[in-house]
């Protein structure tokens, strides 16, 4: 079995980006220019840790993640639409994206929001036409898939994340909320889905679910010291978004130093929660500690 948390990620990345270059062609030329917006910021490279998380939880539950490619690229599809919008100039207003311009910038603020409801779209239907489970079970993914992404969910995260721009009283709970709502369900997803489909019995479920809740809170604590700490290079967008947009975070809020702790206190309780899965779970460990140290 493949240790090496690199390696690892390498791999699942290649086979999640070969299967997102296949998926959106149009017939219907004068679709062309949407559906190269949307390939544009798909295509753009990141990490794909939302898809590689699901692939995981797969394997820690002893199954073969490979049939499930395409649940996995609906989350990215998801992502990638999520990350076009929180660009906007009525959001974040940010001009660089994966080490490319914004796609807004590129293509228009028009475009750009169509782009990102064209992969919102496209990623239930994604979701929806997948043999490989019965219908039922299709049907539970769906629901889970559409109350992380919509208003219960990143939808509501996102509206906080806008409300919250320049007060600093929203505390710790505030915090929470807002970096669960906007972040967290979306890593929640990919193991909540990972697990309906690897039929995950109820002891198994309940270390996901608090590995799930750790892992969100640890992954956004890390994007927002980045964001104040980060290279810009590095990052492949800009630094110092969240204080040109007075945004309520962990550092603003608290200190760097606080973000830190608080970081790794989340990262060793996602660690600790899936110990109990064993060997299978190696990799869901290793991401925890690598979220605190990643660059981007
Ligand atoms: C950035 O997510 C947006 C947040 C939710 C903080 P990632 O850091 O996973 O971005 P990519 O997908 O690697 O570009
Ligand atoms: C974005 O949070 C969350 C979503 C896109 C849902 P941020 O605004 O902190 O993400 P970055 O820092 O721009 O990547
Ligand atoms: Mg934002
Ligand atoms: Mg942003
Ligand atoms: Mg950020």
């Amino acid at each position: 079995m493949m240790k090496d948390l690199n390696e690892y990620m390498r791999e699942k990345k290649g086979l999640i980006d070969h299967r997102l270059a296949e998926l959106l062609h149009t017939e219907i030329a004068q679709f062309s220019r949407l559906y190269e917006a949307m390939n544009y910021s798909l295509l753009a490279g990141g990490k794909r840790i939302r898809p590689i998380l699901l692939l995981a939880t797969l394997e820690a539950l002893g199954k073969d993640p490979v049939p499930y490619l395409d649940m996995a690229c609906a989350l990215e599809c998801v992502h990638s639409y999520s990350l076009i919008h929180d660009d906007l100039p009525a959001m974040d207003n940010d001009d660089l994206r994966r080490g490319k311009a914004t796609n807004h910038v590129v293509y228009g603020e028009g475009m750009a929001i169509l782009a990102g409801d064209g992969l919102l779209t496209f990623a239930f239907e994604l979701m929806a036409r997948q043999t490989q489970l019965d219908p039922a079970k299709i049907a539970q993914c769906i629901a889970v898939f559409a109350r992380a992404a919509g208003p219960a969910g990143m939808v509501g995260g996102q509206a906080f994340d806008l409300l919250s721009e320049g007060n600093r009283e929203i505390g710790l709970d505030g915090l929470k909320l807002l970096h669960r709502m906007k972040t967290g369900v979306i890593f929640q997803a990919a193991i909540d889905l990972a697990a309906i489909a690897g039929d995950a019995v109820p002891a198994q479920r309940q270390c996901l679910d608090t590995y799930a809740r750790q892992i969100g809170l640890t992954f956004q604590i890390t994007d927002d010291i980045l964001d104040f700490t980060g290279d810009e290079a590095v990052m492949g967008k800009p630094a110092g978004s969240d204080a040109k947009n007075n945004k309520a975070t962990y550092v603003t809020i608290f200190s760097l130093d606080e973000a830190r702790r608080m970081a790794k206190e989340a990262a060793d309780a996602a660690c600790a929660a899936v110990l109990p899965l064993g060997e299978p779970a190696w990799f869901l460990r290793d991401l925890a500690s690598y979220l605190l140290v990643r660059a981007n």
